[in-house]
């Protein structure tokens, strides 16, 4: 199909038509275009939460401006970086005064799709995760009220949130500004994207570790499948015998989801390490070499995670293919930076 370039005013017009190739262009061509590429579905902007030019731009500013944090010292950024994805390469990320973290910082491309956050999966809505971090005595430790109040005194903030949401920058406007830029981060535009949009060949090794990956015999994609190389499903893959993070069952309080994640992107899985909720493995390689033992027996282990006996050309392969998720036009993308 051909790709359609459209200002935002139509978009409600294609969602009706069921297009399936929608450009967002920012209005007066200040920024850089946000895509959704063909082959994914278009992004659901919440009522309330529509989409507009100067809900993204508070959203972004407020998403690097250290504010946020109690003692002004770090962003949302300072843990989801740009240039990885908007995640980090750090196995956990320190909060205000360098208090540790307890789980590694996830990418953010295409949290838009999430049916629900955080590695439980225990926050409904991005309007919601935003209190996560602003709350956390290990992350922002702040009040979203007295961050309302801080940004009542800089006029651009009130500027801008009058413009936006036609109110003051309180908790409304942070929390929805937030997820609203949030919901732009899209990333589908790798090698692999190219290849199923039959814009660029693969070349054999990529083609081999596509297959395996692909194949029953190795069932990656039993868990990571889709668009975003994940069903969004909670399992155990196997790190441990005994897991220091009990993982799904903090929220469900339910023994069978001791120790189940949520199942991750693997898109930009080159630029995410370290890897896993407690970044305990640091590359990519040692990730198929993981996988390839089957992993430790944990009650819990889910039954598609088995020793699978691959060739160090197979696994070249798959860590091959694996390469081919970046997306380096999202990843450098210098409309999605401050
Ligand atoms: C101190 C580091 C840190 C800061 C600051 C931080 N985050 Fe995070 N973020 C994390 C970690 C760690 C997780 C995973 C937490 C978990 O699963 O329990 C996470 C998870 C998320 C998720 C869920 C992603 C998913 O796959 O479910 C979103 C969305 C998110 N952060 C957005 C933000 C926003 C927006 C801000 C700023 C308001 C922010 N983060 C600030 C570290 C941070
Ligand atoms: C049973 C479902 C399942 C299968 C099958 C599976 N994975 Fe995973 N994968 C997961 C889960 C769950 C995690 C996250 C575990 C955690 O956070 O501790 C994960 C994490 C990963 C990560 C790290 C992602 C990150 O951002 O930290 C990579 C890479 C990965 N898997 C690749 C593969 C490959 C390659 C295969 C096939 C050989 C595979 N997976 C098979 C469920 C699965």
């Amino acid at each position: 199909m051909k790709k359609i370039l459209l200002s935002l005013n139509y978009l409600i017009i294609l969602v009706v038509l069921g297009a399936c190739s929608v450009f967002i262009k920012l209005e007066g061509e200040k920024y850089s275009i946000t895509k959704i590429p063909t082959h994914f579905p278009l992004v659901n902007h919440p009522e309330g939460n529509e989409f507009t030019q100067a809900r993204w731009e508070l959203g972004k500013k407020l998403f690097y401006d250290n504010i946020l944090s109690l003692d002004s010292s770090i962003s949302c950024a300072s843990c989801h970086l740009p240039e990885l994805a908007f995640s980090d390469n750090r196995a956990f990320s320190p909060g205000i005064k360098n208090r540790p973290g307890k789980r590694n910082a996830p990418s953010l491309a295409n949290v838009a799709y999430h049916p629900y956050l955080l590695r439980e999966g225990g926050v409904p809505t991005l309007e919601m995760q935003v209190l996560v971090p602003i709350q956390e005595e290990n992350e922002f430790n702040h009040n979203i009220v007295d961050i309302g109040k801080l940004l009542e005194k800089d006029s651009s903030y009130v500027k801008m949130a009058m413009e936006a949401y036609n109110r003051a920058p309180d908790y409304y406007v942070i929390t929805r500004s937030i997820s609203l830029f949030e919901r732009t981060l899209i990333s589908g535009n790798s090698k692999y994207d190219k290849y199923v949009n039959k814009k660029e060949k693969l070349n054999t090794q990529e083609k081999k570790g596509m297959e395996l990956f692909f194949s029953d015999k190795l069932k990656c994609s039993s868990c990571h499948n889709g668009f975003n190389f994940t069903n969004y499903s909670f399992e155990n893959n196997g790190l441990y015998l005994s897991y220091a993070d009990d993982g799904r069952f903090r929220f469900s309080k339910d023994s069978n989801d001791i120790a189940l994640f949520k199942v991750p992107t693997l898109r930009n899985i080159e630029v995410t390490t370290p890897y896993m909720h407690d970044g305990s493995i640091k590359t990519l390689k040692q990730v198929i070499e993981h996988y390839d033992s089957g992993g430790k027996s944990h009650v819990n282990k889910s039954s598609l995670i088995l020793p699978l006996g691959l060739s160090q050309d197979e696994k070249d392969y798959l860590h091959t293919f694996l390469l081919t998720l970046t997306d380096n036009e999202f990843i450098q993308n210098s409309y999605l930076r401050p």
